[in-house]
């Protein structure tokens, strides 16, 4: 090795050792007769002190450093002087005092600043800056401590599933579709002209047939490869840790991915107390009734609350119209808000209208109720208080667990606009009310799925989570009659309001799949050249099996507390589906498109 120690070891046990470092210069200051050096790698930093008298030479090259260039120093471990250490440092109490310095390489002045403490993040510098240039973003010390973190997550999971007899088993990236619900990355084949592989959007059938094959448990680091649109949870290539067991039923999935995350979490971020133990189970219908959405963030309150049976007899005709269509009003409670300024207000209003909503009605209640509950006029602040009646109002202030004080918002429309407004509606009272404790972690697992549901442009049913999912034993019978009722042997579990990991039990019959396919209107020559292998696999003996794949870039960032998952991921792409840094995706020759028989089409923009 060119060095003896890392630059974040040495301390005052290391007085008086002749040792040799090699980093970068992070820092370099000239103070004439001295030049001071924060020479930095990955460990940490060390400060080196070049004398022109004690070390004439080595002061010579020292002059001639510059940050971010490459440095060797041998020299002597010596003790700062009392005043002079630094408490923030790993080895802010020792100095090197150089005897030679080497420089390895010289360096271009890099495009943004690389030396940052070791605790700043790295979100002062534009992103897309810090994606062409990532080889120095993660020079930087946040990038770095993400791809540590990541690797420390990673190595626990090999380790607990291994210890728990699971073996980890590699399934091809040259695949064919594997439908999880989003547009497939196809590649030409040269060998079979005008034939394609798909990339695996899951290893979901391979784990599925390596249970026919008697693996029993088996789990996954796996890329997975899904050409959707782009968001900060979401990048085209992402990775699972997918997992899938045999003679297993729900409960013993679920209980094993608890008990991983209880203590991953206990080892990675002992700080952060984890809310509700055992996780608390919720069924689909109660995240959508009182939070709105299938992934609840469980840290805070302010459950959405449902008024659809009072408003249909309402004399507010928007709340009356939006129930006679076959709609909701549900509303949210903002704590301490009742005297919020008209254009605080208006900025709510503004918001919902952002997920679709065409209002938002507001109630603050500034005064206690009488003896009977009732509301006078001037304890209520509102712009629709002249459409309801006093026992409307007491039935809303009743449903809606508000207190004097509070304001109360609603919103009425279909289902389909009214739960995602309030669901945004709450988190984002959560924050403006500071009701969010950062350092929480809310697991929950959301059950009880349905199994399909109705694709309105396509005018047929499709599969909610994916169509090897089993129905509950008791709901089969209702596929053909009732399918929108058929709920599904599906969990998800979820961390601070982040979908985190999904699975289910899986249809192990050949004959209940078929069934399955039917309902989803597929003939049984598309069921047999897509899934043939799978259907066929089930008549040699598949036991019972289910699964599950948890979402490793999106736990790792709320470790990380990173606000998008390109943040944990070394070479992410961009929300366009680019790599800045090498320039791709990117046109090829034409040799190349010969040689796989293929002609382009002009790009339609
Ligand atoms: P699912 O499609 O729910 O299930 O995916 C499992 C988890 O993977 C994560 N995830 C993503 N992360 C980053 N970018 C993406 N584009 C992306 N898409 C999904 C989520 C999600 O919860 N084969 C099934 C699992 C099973 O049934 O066993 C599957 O893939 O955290
Ligand atoms: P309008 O009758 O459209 O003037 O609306 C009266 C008030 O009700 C306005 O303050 C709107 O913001 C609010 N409002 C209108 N439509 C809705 C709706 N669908 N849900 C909630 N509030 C609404």
């Amino acid at each position: 090795m060119l060095k003896t120690h890392t630059c974040g070891v040495l301390n005052l046990t290391n007085v008086g050792d002749v040792v040799t470092l090699a980093g970068w210069v992070n820092r370099r200051r000239d103070h004439g007769g001295l030049i001071f050096i924060d020479l930095r790698d990955r460990f940490g930093i060390t400060q080196v002190t070049v004398d022109s008298e004690q070390a004439p030479l080595a002061h010579a090259v020292a002059d001639q450093a510059r940050s971010e260039y490459v440095l060797q120093v041998k020299g002597q471990v010596t003790a700062r002087p009392e005043g002079l250490r630094n408490p923030n440092l790993s080895t802010g109490a020792i100095e090197l005092i150089a005897e030679e310095v080497v420089i390895l390489n010289t360096a271009k002045n890099p495009p943004f600043y690389i030396a940052s403490g070791m605790s700043s993040s790295g979100d002062d510098v534009d992103e897309m800056l810090r994606l062409k240039y990532r080889y120095l973003d993660i020079r930087r010390p946040r990038m770095a401590q993400n791809l540590l973190l990541r690797h420390r997550i990673v190595r626990f999971i090999r380790e607990f599933f291994s210890d728990r007899d699971f073996i980890e088993v590699e399934t091809p990236v040259l695949l064919k579709s594997t439908p999880e619900g989003a547009r497939d990355f196809i590649v030409p084949s040269r060998l079979q002209p005008g034939e394609f592989y798909a990339l695996p959007q899951s290893p979901q059938q391979l784990k599925q047939l390596l249970m026919v094959a008697g693996i029993e448990r088996y789990f996954q680091i796996a890329r997975c490869f899904r050409d959707e649109d782009l968001r900060a949870d979401r990048q085209p290539e992402f990775t699972q840790l997918d997992l899938e067991m045999s003679f297993a039923d729900a409960n013993d999935i679920c209980a094993i991915i608890e008990a991983m995350l209880i203590e991953l979490s206990v080892l990675i971020a002992p700080h952060k107390p984890i809310q509700t133990l055992p996780f608390p189970v919720i069924s689909y219908a109660d995240a959508v009734e009182y939070y709105g959405i299938d992934r609840p963030d469980l840290r805070f309150g302010q459950p959405l609350f449902n008024v659809s049976d009072l408003a249909a007899a309402s004399d507010f005709a928007v709340f009356r119209k939006a129930v006679e269509a076959g709609g909701l009003v549900k509303g949210v409670v903002y704590p301490g808000a009742s005297a919020l300024s008209r254009r605080e207000i208006d900025e709510l209003t503004d918001f919902v209208k952002q997920y679709g909503a065409k209002g938002l009605v507001w109630i603050g209640i500034s005064d206690e109720p009488d003896a009977a509950g009732l509301f006078a006029p001037e304890s209520l602040r509102s712009q629709v208080t002249k459409f309801f009646t006093p026992a409307e109002i007491q039935t809303i202030f009743e449903r809606s667990g508000a207190a004097v004080g509070d304001l109360i918002l609603l919103v009425a429309d279909r289902a389909a606009v009214v739960n995602p407004c309030l669901a945004n509606l709450r988190l984002e009272i959560g924050r403006r009310a500071r009701l969010i404790d950062p350092n929480l972690l809310a697991y929950c697992w959301v059950v009880d799925f349905p199994l399909l549901e109705y694709n309105e442009e396509e005018k047929r049913w499709q599969a909610v989570h994916h169509p090897f999912t089993s129905a509950r034993d008791e709901d089969w019978e209702r596929l053909e009659s009732d399918p929108g009722s058929v709920l599904a042997k599906a969990y998800d579990v979820i961390l601070n309001g982040w979908e985190i990991g999904g699975g289910s039990i899986r249809i192990h019959r050949s004959d209940l799949q078929d069934r399955l396919f039917a309902r989803l209107g597929l003939t049984s020559e598309q069921t047999e050249s897509q899934f043939g292998h799978l259907l066929e696999a089930f008549q040699y003996g598949a036991p019972p099996h289910g699964g599950i794949a948890l979402g490793l870039d999106r736990l790792v960032a709320m470790f990380a507390e990173a606000s998008t998952i390109r943040d944990v991921i070394a070479f992410p792409k961009t929300a366009a589906g680019t790599d800045l840094m090498l320039d791709s995706p990117c046109a090829v020759t034409e040799a190349q498109l010969a040689e796989l028989h293929i002609a382009l089409r002009p790009a339609k923009r």
